[in-house]
């Protein structure tokens, strides 16, 4: 099946450009007292998240799961 070999490939190019452009943000401070991420990460925050955050919805426990405690930050 060409189709599929097509398919597959696009794919694979898809995940490493997104892997390559869209590089997630490690979260360059502690966690201490700031478990509740969307008070400061919402569109109207300080650092706002960007868009497609919101369209997805993400909640306070969703965040880590991507975004990683950068090595130099303590928990
Ligand atoms: C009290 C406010 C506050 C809370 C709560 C908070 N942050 Fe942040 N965050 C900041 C500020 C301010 C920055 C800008 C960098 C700095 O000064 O540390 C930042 C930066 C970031 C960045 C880097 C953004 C970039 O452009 O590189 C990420 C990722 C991030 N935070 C994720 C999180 C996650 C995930 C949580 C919840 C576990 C969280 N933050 C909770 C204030 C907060
Ligand atoms: C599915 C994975 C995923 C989840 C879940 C996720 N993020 Fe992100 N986030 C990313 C990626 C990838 C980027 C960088 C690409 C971009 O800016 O669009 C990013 C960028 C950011 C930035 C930097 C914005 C900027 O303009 O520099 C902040 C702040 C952030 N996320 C906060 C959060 C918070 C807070 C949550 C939880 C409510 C969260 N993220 C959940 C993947 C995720």
């Amino acid at each position: 099946m060409k189709k599929a070999g097509l398919v597959i490939i696009l794919l694979g190019v898809f995940t490493l450009v997104a892997l390559l452009v869209f590089r997630i943000p490690s979260i360059p401070h502690s966690l201490e007292g700031k478990k509740k991420c969307i008070t400061c990460h919402s569109r109207q925050g300080m650092v706002p998240y960007p868009k497609w955050h919101e369209k997805h919805g993400y909640g306070n426990d969703d965040c880590t799961g991507c975004h990683q405690l950068a090595s130099g930050a303590t928990e």
